[in-house]
């Protein structure tokens, strides 16, 4: 079978990147890592693709705070090109993408988020979602598009919120279900 190639964008820690190279390496996912970008010098999602082997790269995001200066996207999309990447995997990228991107990548480009969309965009909406008093919240996929958050929902999983959680324990909670959403709903991409 092909194996769809990813490429996956973060700015964190990068276990939701570690679950989905899990995922390859037990040959669940008929999928390749082909490059991880990060906008993060020294971001953990590095450290995870160099011990999974997979290529990677630092991208100096530019003078901006929450996009790429435009010649950085456009380097963006020239490296995941040439790398053979067919799907953008947003995995805690804490940018919004612009232009060349959403053109190059048109519904080829997803996220996760830790709600249940299009409940609670934004930042920390684990702690959206507590304050709200909600007793069920979640994670959402969905495709980018130039808002926030604010793209067609590909899946989402149920997380409940227990009593006395706290934003750490429920984030952590929510956490778990997204490393299993993520690389399921990536396996949807490698069948079409
Ligand atoms: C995840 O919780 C995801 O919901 C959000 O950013 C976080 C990234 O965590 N978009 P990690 O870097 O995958 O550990």
């Amino acid at each position: 079978m092909k194996k769809l190639g990813l490429g996956i964008l973060g700015s964190g820690k990068g276990s939701n990147c570690r679950a989905i190279l899990e995922q390859i390496s037990a040959g669940n996912l008929p999928a390749e890592a082909r490059l991880v970008v990060s906008d993060v010098f020294d971001a953990g999602i590095l450290d995870v693709a160099r011990e999974f082997g997979v290529p990677n790269v630092y991208l100096p995001p530019g003078k901006f705070r929450t996009r790429l200066e435009p010649n950085v996207e456009m380097e963006l999309e020239r490296l995941l090109q040439q790398a053979g990447v067919e799907l953008v995997v947003l995995a805690g990228f804490m940018r919004v993408l612009k232009e060349p991107m959403l053109g190059a990548y048109r519904r080829r480009i997803i996220n996760i988020h830790p709600s249940l969309l299009p409940k609670f965009p934004g930042i920390e909406s684990w702690k959206q979602a507590l304050a709200a008093g909600e007793k069920i919240t979640g994670c959402s996929v969905h495709y980018v598009d130039a808002g926030i958050d604010s793209g067609e929902v590909i899946a989402r999983r149920k997380v409940p919120v227990l009593p006395g959680d706290t934003p750490e324990s429920l984030h952590a909670r929510i956490q778990i279900a997204e490393r299993a959403l993520y690389p399921e709903v990536i396996a949807q991409f490698c069948e079409v």
